[in-house]
């Protein structure tokens, strides 16, 4: 993952203009870290069946990323859940304007494309990879989930409602970057099983979210805690304990669905799978 981390680094947006800080507001959140989840687990499944790709793959990686980055973007805005720090940095809003942080996002949304347009690899791979990540990252994605969060701010509902917007919210990304993997290594025989499964990592992971907004202070976690009170989190619905029993529960099945993947898949996934599975235990 440093060598992407590296890539990334070179290939932030360019933007050079007589704007004073445009530019600057587009590199902020995307040098400012993050876990990189997202790229690990579309590189891991490249390294598993096709390594020599892997260079090719980093533009998928970094595009994946761009639009997780302007989703953070749009959802710290004072509208949405208003949030001063993200990535252990105050957010492009507090540092600049709300304009300034709405444009940048914008700005990564689209630039994610044209770097996935740019790819080295097929162009029939390059169109199915645009369709994964426009589809799950879009209008019945991300999207569609942070809609349904924002707009049932103080009105709860119910426990399949929520696993509904957990899923569009944040588990669709996280399943097209395993399925994207798959595109890019030409196995589209288990991308469906590759979904599947990431539907259910990603809202396992947003559970761990909702978890953590109200375990972890703001400081270690490098953003706004408890910031959840008027939503839809499993920690509103159900309280902590619940919570966690639900959370270690679709951990488990990970964990032994993880198990029956095959040899190279577990050998390059299983590091990074193992740590955020079980990552609301430390
Ligand atoms: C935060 O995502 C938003 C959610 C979908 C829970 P991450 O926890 O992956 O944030 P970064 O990328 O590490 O900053
Ligand atoms: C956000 O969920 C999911 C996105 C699509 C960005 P949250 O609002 O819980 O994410 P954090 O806690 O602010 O990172
Ligand atoms: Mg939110
Ligand atoms: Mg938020
Ligand atoms: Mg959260």
């Amino acid at each position: 993952m440093e060598q992407f981390e590296s890539y990334l680094l070179a290939h932030l947006p360019m933007a050079p203009s007589f704007h004073p800080h445009y530019e600057d507001a587009l590199h902020q959140m995307l040098i400012s870290g993050g876990k990189r989840f997202r790229p690990a687990l579309l590189l891991g499944v490249v390294n598993a069946y096709a390594p020599l790709l892997i260079k090719n793959a980093y533009s998928a990686a970094l595009a994946i990323e761009l639009l997780h980055t302007y989703s953070l973007i749009h959802d710290d805005l004072p509208s949405m859940d208003n949030a001063d720090l993200r990535r252990g940095a105050p957010t492009l809003h507090k540092t600049y304007s709300d304009v300034t942080a709405i444009l940048a996002g914008d700005a990564l949304n689209t630039y994610a494309f044209e770097v996935l347009s740019n790819a080295s690899l097929s162009d029939k791979v390059i169109v199915k990879l645009i369709r994964e990540l426009s589809h799950n990252g879009g209008l019945n994605g991300m999207v569609l989930g942070q809609a349904i969060d924002c707009y049932f701010e103080n009105t709860p509902l119910a426990l399949e409602q929520i696993k509904m917007l957990h899923i569009h919210k944040t588990g669709k990304l996280i399943a097209a970057s395993l399925k994207m993997g798959a595109i890019i290594v030409g196995r589209d025989d288990i991308a469906q099983e590759l979904y599947d499964f990431g539907i259910d990592l990603g809202l396992l992971f947003q559970i761990q979210d909702d978890i953590l907004d109200v375990t972890q202070d703001s400081m270690s976690a490098g953003k706004t805690t408890n910031n959840d009170e008027a939503k839809n989190s499993f920690v509103t619905l159900l309280g902590l304990k619940k919570s966690i029993e639900e959370a270690n529960a679709l951990a488990s099945k990970l964990m032994l669905q993880m198990e029956s993947f095959d040899e190279n898949l577990q050998r390059e996934l299983s590091p990074t799978l193992t740590h955020y599975i079980n990552r609301h235990k430390e």
